[in-house]
């Protein structure tokens, strides 16, 4: 199983703050960057798009910015997110007809490609021709649309199930994940961690990322 990388998500931070509070979590050993786009459409929220990100990745020389793209239309941003610095793009398997050829563009802007599902998305709607070509698979761990929510456990077994298919894929969870649900998410196969109010809300966020990293490379 690939090694962990932990992702904290920037939508529990201080939007005031943005660039520094992105530093703070590179400082506090976070490898990525979980950005949360929103449209309004595919979830009721909007969150922010290209312009911040661009603006985040000229302060953060450097920054892996996993992008979390929850819009209606994925095939629409690629560009502007490949010019506004994005790392990895990842659509939902909800929001597409095909899955491939928008992997294919995203790979066209050199970025790395994941993809979503919601909850009640089976993983067997990730083929394993889309799974091969996939850089990563992203486990929905709660319903997009808003950080803070219930982590909903009975999400897990997609995450052994991709993992059984894929061993050498990066398998993200996002939604509720933090110090008490991180377990569960490590047996099941999952190495790529998103985190907002367990790191954010945490006085000491370093320690937080340093605990799910340590569950997950045990
Ligand atoms: C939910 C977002 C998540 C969320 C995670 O729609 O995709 O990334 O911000 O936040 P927590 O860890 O607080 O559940
Ligand atoms: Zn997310």
């Amino acid at each position: 199983m690939p090694r962990a990388i932990i992702s904290p998500s920037v939508l529990a931070s201080d939007f005031g703050q943005l660039t520094a509070e992105c530093k703070r979590m590179i400082k506090g050993g976070a490898e990525w960057l979980h950005m949360d786009v929103m449209d309004g459409h595919f979830v009721p929220n909007i969150t922010m798009g290209a312009p911040i990100l661009s603006c985040v990745s000229k302060a953060v020389p450097g920054i892996f910015m996993d992008c979390h793209m929850m819009v209606a239309q994925p095939e629409k941003w690629v560009d502007d997110i490949a010019n506004a610095g994005g790392s990895l793009y990842c659509f939902h398997l909800e929001a597409t007809s095909d899955p491939l050829s928008l992997i294919d563009a995203i790979h066209d802007r050199k970025m790395k490609a994941g993809v979503a599902i919601s909850p009640d998305t089976p993983s067997t709607a990730i083929t394993d021709e889309l799974g091969e070509a996939a850089d990563m698979l992203l486990v929905m761990t709660v319903y997009p649309g808003r950080g803070g929510q219930k982590f909903l456990e009975r999400c897990v077994p997609k995450v052994s199930e991709l993992r059984t298919r894929f061993p050498e894929k990066d398998i993200e969870v996002d939604g509720g994940v933090g110090p008490k649900t991180i377990d569960v998410c490590a047996d099941a196969g999952s190495n790529v961690i998103v985190a907002g109010t367990a790191i954010f809300n945490d006085p000491k966020p370093d320690k937080v990322i340093a605990i799910l990293k340590e569950t997950v490379d045990k």
